[in-house]
């Protein structure tokens, strides 16, 4: 009985690049993933010093509107990770379309990623980034397991909308938005 219900699924996705998650190919799958269209933000925080924390991140997305939840992964091997698991308050910084240099800064391990950054505290203390598109600063409400990633969820404390143009990232490099 199991057979034949296999065949049937084979036959009937036809054209479906088969792969269980360990034939999958790594490079398939990122340029598979390059294809969906995301925005750009830096991720903020205070490191236990006291000191700014930031990367950059596309793995943002919303997740309720009541309570307002939004998530966003980060690598296991970050070195941000501590930091991001103690501290209760982040900020998503969503990049305007000038700040490709941003995205850059903060996608390059430094031990001083906020050099030459203009950023302001927001209201729960960690750091806003100056002429973003948007930023939300969230409470740190729940993590979990994903792969080599930890998926961090957060409740949005407050908002603030520039208005700016965002920064859009597609198959691997950083473009602007067109209008049709
Ligand atoms: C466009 C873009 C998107 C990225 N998205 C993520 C992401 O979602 N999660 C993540 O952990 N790293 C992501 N990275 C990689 C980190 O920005 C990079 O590894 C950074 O150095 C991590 O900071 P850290 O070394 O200070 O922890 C992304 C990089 C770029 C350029």
């Amino acid at each position: 009985m199991q057979r034949s219900i296999e065949a049937a699924e084979g036959a009937a996705m036809p054209s479906v690049q088969q792969g269980s998650p360990r034939t999958l190919e790594a490079r398939q799958f990122r340029d598979v993933l390059g294809s969906f269209t995301t925005g750009v933000v830096v991720v903020t925080t205070l490191g236990e010093d006291g000191r700014p924390i930031g990367l950059t991140v596309n793995s943002f997305n919303s997740v309720s509107l009541d309570p307002p939840l939004i998530l966003w992964s980060l690598a296991l091997k970050s070195p941000s990770l501590a930091a991001f698991r103690q501290h209760a308050y982040f900020a998503i910084n969503i990049l305007a379309e000038d700040q490709e240099p941003l995205c850059r800064q903060f996608a390059t391990p430094s031990s001083d990623k906020f050099a030459n950054i203009r950023f302001d505290r927001g209201v729960t203390g960690v750091p806003v980034l100056h002429a973003t598109a948007a930023y939300l600063e969230c409470r740190a409400f729940a993590r979990y397991p994903g792969g080599d990633h930890e998926i961090h969820v957060g409740e949005v404390m407050a908002v603030h909308d520039h208005g700016a143009a965002p920064l859009v990232f597609h198959r691997g490099s950083v473009r602007r938005l067109i209008q049709h």
